[in-house]
């Protein structure tokens, strides 16, 4: 028997954000590998009886390798538990190219990015028209280098909608690259904290007040800054033609 990878987007933390199809493969795999720092556990609920489960965090790419082409040997189905979307910050690629280099058959199945549980927790659009047709998805360097043509400073002078991922510990500088990038101090920031799990966090304010907030709240972690006028579109929304008078 010949095995399969699965990267299965896991969703943002709400068990019930998991596809039909991700809950599909959960049943039916052999092996799991979830990304046990973000991936609410609960979703292992789905898991069947005497598969086997591992934990990616304390996991080196090498470590993850030879679980998951352990597995392939054996015939086994592999289900590599990603939170969000994969595509996102995912690290997919360099895993993929493990998979692609050994032969190995592999398939993605999406899932509900933390950034679309975190507007549907503040009830906001995106892309207002009027106000943005653009949504930005970045972050500060950390683990990751960011190249310098991305810098927070020259995506901010777009006024775009922004997401920022991965950042929420450097708030303090995030903040200052994008007010010295060009958002204006009053521009609307919502910081999300495990959206869509039971003990979700919730910070909104301006480019102004929002530091202070977000120390105060000892959020460090698991959260997504995002940014624009798009958060409070007031007066300046426009409305889009999709509802426009059919003739
Ligand atoms: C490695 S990235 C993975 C992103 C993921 N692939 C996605 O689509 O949401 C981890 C970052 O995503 C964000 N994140 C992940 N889950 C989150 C959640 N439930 N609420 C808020 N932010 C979250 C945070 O910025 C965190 O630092």
């Amino acid at each position: 028997m010949k095995g399969k990878v699965y990267f299965v987007g896991a969703g943002p933390g709400d068990p019930e954000l998991l596809t039909l199809k991700a809950k599909r493969v959960l049943e039916q795999a052999d092996v799991i590998v979830f990304a046990d720092s973000l991936v609410n556990p609960e979703v292992l609920k789905f898991a069947k009886k005497g598969a086997e489960v591992y934990g990616s965090s304390s996991l080196s790419l090498e470590e993850i390798a030879k679980i998951v082409l352990g597995a392939i040997e054996r015939g086994k189905l592999v289900a590599r538990l990603q939170s969000g979307d994969p595509s996102v910050y995912g690290a997919l690629w360099e895993q993929t190219k493990v998979l692609e280099e050994n032969g190995v058959e592999y398939e993605i199945v999406p899932g509900v990015s933390s950034l679309f549980a975190a507007c549907a927790s503040l009830k906001v659009e995106l892309t207002v028209p009027g106000i943005s047709q653009t949504v930005i998805l970045s972050r500060r360097a950390g683990n990751a280098p960011v190249p310098r043509s991305e810098d927070l400073r020259s995506l901010a002078s777009h006024r775009a909608t922004m997401a920022i991922f991965l950042s929420i510990s450097q708030i303090e500088e995030v903040v200052e690259e994008l007010l010295e990038g060009g958002y204006p101090p009053e521009t609307p920031v919502a910081v999300v904290y495990k959206a869509s799990w039971e003990d979700e966090k919730v910070i909104e304010g301006n480019l102004e007040e929002v530091v202070p907030k977000v120390r105060e709240s000892g959020i460090e972690r698991q959260a997504l800054i995002l940014v624009g006028e798009a958060l409070k579109p007031g007066e300046k929304g426009k409305r889009s033609k999709l509802y426009g008078r059919k003739r």
